[in-house]
Parts: structure tokens; sequence; C-alpha cells
């Protein structure tokens, strides 16, 4: 099942993940570097492909990159690090340039870039290809990584760890990232995969709740990945909940535009009356953890399953325009949102916590890099404002890749053998439905303990079921043959750990951290990020001893 690792070649730089961060990376790196890029399952397996919005980028000069500044601090409740923002949001516009230089097609109104608006935004920023920007924002990114004879795409080929130095024993040396062991789901083998430079670009963790607006592959592999190989995690307590997923089982977590308020869509209870003026003076254009958490206390105080958008009144051919996709993909269930306001609730949606990193996206391991929502940067603070995730792939794939590029030649000069996979100690697994049983538990203690609003004895209750699944998963994991479910259910039970403890050491709320037992904002922890720092042992955290 795995293969002689002296006999595959040093890759000199891995992306692990070929969403927008990883695949922009790739096309930032010099032609000259040969640069593998894997997806756990098809190219288009991870959130990139189902962004709606757009992307956020002041494109009206200094006082609106002052504005998308202040906006970004205000929606992420103070905490956000202004240095990050400034330096992400100055960006904005080469960013916008760089996709109109690769062909991206923007929506456009006569010769300018039509702007949409989204909540916690002051002006229209937004910047669009329709409502299915993330799609068009892949298929441009991927014809130009196509047209690169550098870059290697590598589909179904889940990354399990990483490989640093500190596992292989060479304690003399200070940790350094060389690789990762990936199941080939393909063929069924398990690669040794030597590299120069590694980035995880995997994404978030939204999967480890049971209603997610995220694709199956957020099980947050990379924050596992890179809390286990030795990485600190950043406030991870902070998850988004987006206010307006559709309500209907059979649409799997799909996701209503926050666009759709932004043009002018209101949120109503079941009798019609509208409720977020009650709560925050911009209404429905709030910024995210105000909106969800004041859907979350209507559906509990009035015991409803939903509550109302309505754009209807804004008439058929402007919302054909504007939202196509949206409004065919809820044709498909019966709903026509010309016609009728749309059943939505809050659901899971943006990890804002992550590996820890500096302005080049490097983490606290040599050689390794952490980008996209897998990432800690500082940008999002307390709640991420809207559309600037894309954003920050964007500018941290530039900023790795320049990163990569002048620290090369010193990478080169290091040569590690690394010992192959070793599956001579486990057996096939008995009883795969216990792994089953495992995500379906784990993914409801979250939502109901670890929810929107939360309790230190609600938190306390989940760590004790995570605890106790943990132990079960990681004793299935050291006897049987690994699959991918079973190791992204050990990634899973690994983040939402991490979720809670963060959520555990934050007393007081902030952004979409709401607990009962601190309901107030602290002004002495305002520039306070919770950090995680794993134990610093050579054999990685939890490891079975005889995986290598
Ligand atoms: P992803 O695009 O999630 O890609 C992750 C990649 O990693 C995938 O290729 C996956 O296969 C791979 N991967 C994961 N684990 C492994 C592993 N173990 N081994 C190998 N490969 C692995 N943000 C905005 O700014 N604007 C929006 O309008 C917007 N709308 C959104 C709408 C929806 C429905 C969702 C879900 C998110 C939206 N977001 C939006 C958020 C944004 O889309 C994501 O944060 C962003 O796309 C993340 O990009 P990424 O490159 O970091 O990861
Ligand atoms: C949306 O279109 O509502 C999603 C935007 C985002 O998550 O940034």
């Amino acid at each position: 099942m795995s293969e002689t690792p002296t006999a595959t070649p040093f890759i000199d730089v891995l992306i692990i993940g070929s969403g927008a961060a990883g695949l922009s990376a790739a096309l930032h790196l010099p032609v000259e570097l040969n640069v593998t890029i894997l997806s756990k399952g098809p190219i288009s397996a991870g959130s990139t492909p189902w962004a709606q919005g757009g992307i956020a980028a002041a494109l009206g000069g200094i006082e609106d990159v002052e504005q998308h500044v202040d906006d970004t601090c205000r929606a992420g409740n103070g905490l956000p690090d202004g240095q990050v923002v400034r330096r992400v949001v100055e960006a904005g516009s080469r960013q916008i340039n760089w996709l109109l230089e690769l062909g991206m097609p923007f929506s456009s109104e006569s010769t300018q870039l039509h702007l949409t608006r989204e909540g916690g935004h002051g002006a229209r920023r937004v910047a669009h290809a329709a409502d299915h920007t993330g799609r068009t924002l892949m298929e441009t990114l991927l014809e130009a990584v196509q047209a690169r004879p550098n870059i290697t795409l590598m589909e179904h080929q889940l990354a399990i760890d990483l490989i640093t130095t500190q596992r292989l024993g060479l304690t003399e040396e200070s940790n350094c990232c060389i690789g990762a062991y990936v199941l080939d789901l393909a063929e069924d083998r398990i690669h040794t995969l030597r590299a120069r430079h590694v980035i995880l670009a995997t994404g978030g963790a939204a999967k480890a709740y049971l209603y997610s607006t995220n694709p199956d592959s957020s099980t947050g592999d990379g924050i596992a990945m890179g809390w286990r190989a030795g990485c600190r995690v950043a406030n991870m307590e902070f998850m988004q909940f987006h206010p307006t997923c559709l309500f209907e089982p059979r649409a799997k977590s799909f996701l209503i535009s926050e666009a759709v308020r932004g043009e002018g869509g209101l949120l109503l209870l079941p009798d019609g009356t509208r409720f977020m003026p009650n709560y925050h003076p911009d209404a429905e254009l709030a910024p995210r953890d105000v909106v969800a958490r004041a859907i979350d206390a209507e559906m509990k105080r009035l015991g409803i399953d939903c509550v109302y958008l309505d754009i209807s009144f804004k008439g058929k051919a402007f919302i054909e325009q504007h939202f196509p996709m949206i409004h065919q993909r809820c044709l498909e269930f019966g709903y026509d949102m010309t016609r009728q306001p749309l059943p939505v609730v809050p659901a899971a949606h943006y990890t804002c916590g992550g590996i820890d990193v500096d302005e080049h996206g490097h983490t606290d391991i040599a050689g390794l890099y952490a980008i996209g929502e897998t990432s800690h940067t500082g940008l999002h603070g307390a709640n991420r404002l809207a559309s600037n995730s894309l954003l920050e792939c964007l500018v941290y794939g530039e900023a790795a890749a320049a990163h990569i590029t002048a620290h090369h030649a010193e990478a080169c000069s290091r040569n590690w053998s690394v010992p192959g996979w070793d599956e001579s100690q486990v057996s096939d697994a008995d009883e795969a439905v216990v792994v089953t049983h495992n995500w379906d538990e784990l993914r409801r203690a979250m939502w109901d303990y670890v929810g929107i609003v939360r309790t230190t004895k609600r938190l306390e209750r989940a760590q004790h079921r995570i605890a106790l699944l943990r132990r079960e998963i990681h004793d299935y994991y050291a006897h049987f043959r690994i699959s991918n479910n079973l190791i992204e259910l050990r990634n899973l039970v690994e983040v939402a750990d991490l979720i809670v403890r963060s959520a555990l050491a934050r007393h007081e709320s902030r952004g979409l951290h709401f607990i009962r037992d601190y309901p107030e904002t602290d002004p002495a922890c305002a520039h306070h990020n919770t950090v995680l720092t794993p134990l610093n042992r050579s054999h990685p955290q939890g490891e079975p001893p005889h995986r290598p």
C-alpha cells in the first residue's frame, strides 16, 4: 500500500488544496519551480466554487480604502490586527486587476465593474460575477494553471499528515516541514511526498457542525495536520454562522447570498413583520454575527423553524439579472423568489481562526505555509466581514509565493531521507459503522452545545463528549487500515476540541463568540487572541508509535 519514499524526488512546492488560495499561490510561483497541487476530491471540491457574493475590494481610492479598513475592524469587533487589515485592503485593487488580466468576467455596468453590497460594508464594494463568483473564479484560475507546464494538479489525493524533522526524530534541527503522507484514493495506496516547501490551503472546518453551508471537504484537515505537526492555532472560537441558508432538507446546505440583503432583501417573521430594525441600526445589513444571533433569538422566542427572506418586490427582471443561479436552484425546490419570500436559517459557514501565520503566510514550522481559510492571519478578528475571505486567499497566495521564491535556494541545501508509511501493524477495519456514528455524534454535539449562543456548562458537556470520541477514534486509527472517512473524522474531532478549548478560554462575549456566563465585551480583551500552543515533543500529538 505504500511506496519506497527515496524513489520519489523532492517536489519544489507541494500545495495541499486547490481552492482560491492554493491556485493563486501556484500562479504566483516562478515557472522554474515544479509545483504539485493536491485535492482530496475533484479539483472543485472546496468552498471556493460555492462562493456567491463576491470579492471585497476598495476600488474607490483612498477614502474607500480607509472605510474598508474601518468596516473590517468594526465587523471584527475590534480584534483584527490593524496592520494586517491595512495590508490586505490596500492589495484589493491589485488583486482585482490581476484577475481581470487573467480574464475573469466580473459583472459590469457600462464600462465599470458592478459592485454589490453586503452586511457590515458601509459602501458598495464587492466585485462579483452575478451570484456565481466562486465558480467563475475557479474557472479563471484553473485555466491559467492548466496553461503552466510547471504545475501538476492531482485529484483524489488526501493528505494524512505532514512530515517534519521533529516527527523523524531529528531533534537537533529546528522543526522543518519536508513533505506529507498522502492517501491516493484512486489507487488505494499511500505516497510519501518529499517537498522543499509545503503550503496548507485546505479550507475551513465548518463541517464540524451538523448544519453548514460548506461542501463536504471542509473538515479542517489543514488545521489538524498543522496542529499535530507543532503549529500554534488561534481564535478557533470564532466560527461564523451565515444567517441565511435555505431551510429545505433536500437542498443540502444551499446558501442564499448576503448580496440579496445588500440589494434590498428583508428578513421577515412568519406573519410578515420585519425584526432586524429592533436589533441593529443597520437592520438587515448589520454584521453577520448580529444578524445570525437575531434570527436565532427570534426562532427560539417564537418556537419557529425558520424566518423568511423577501426580495420579490424587486421584480423578476432584477432578480434574474442579479441572482440567476440562486433563483434557478430555489425553483428546483419549488420556491419562486420572484413571487414569494424564501425560508432561511443560520448555518455554520466560515472558520475565522486557524493556523497562526505571519504576513507571508508562514507558520511556526520552517518550510510550512498556511493560506486561505485554513489560516489565522489576523484579518477577521472576532467576525469576518462579508467577502473578505476570497480577498485574503488571493493576497496570501501571492505573499506565500513571494516568500518561497526568496527562500528557495536555502531550502534546497537540505536533503533528508524519509521512512515510508507503515501498515504492518494494522488490520482491516471490523466495524466501519463506528466511524459513521462518530461523525454524526460529533457534529450534532457541536451544533447543540457549541453553537450561536454558548454557556460554560454546555461547552464542558461538549468537551466531555469530544474527549470520549477522540479516544475511540484514536484507537481506531491506531489499529485499523485508514480510509478517507476515518482520516477526516480524526481531523474533525481534533478541530472540534480546539474550538471548544478556545471558547472556554475566552471569558467575554465578542463577535461570533456569545457566551451567557460572560455576556459583555471586555475592553481589556480588545487585542487578545486565543492562541493554543501544542505540546512540544518529538512524537507528534497523539500519534500511535508505529505510524511513521
Ligand atoms: P477551499 O476553496 O475550501 O479549498 C480547499 C481545498 O483543499 C480543496 O481543493 C480540497 O479538496 C482540499 N483539501 C482539503 N483537505 C485536504 C486534504 N487532507 N488533502 C488534500 N486536499 C485537501 N467568501 C467570500 O469572500 N465571498 C463570497 O462570496 C463567499 N461566499 C461563500 C459561499 C459559500 C456557500 C461558502 C461555503 C463560502 C463562501 N465564502 C465566500 C467563503 C470562501 O468561499 C472560502 O473561505 C474560500 O473559498 C476558501 O478558499 P480556500 O482556498 O482557503 O479553500
Ligand atoms: C454570501 O454571498 O453571502 C457569502 C459571502 C461571504 O461569505 O463572504
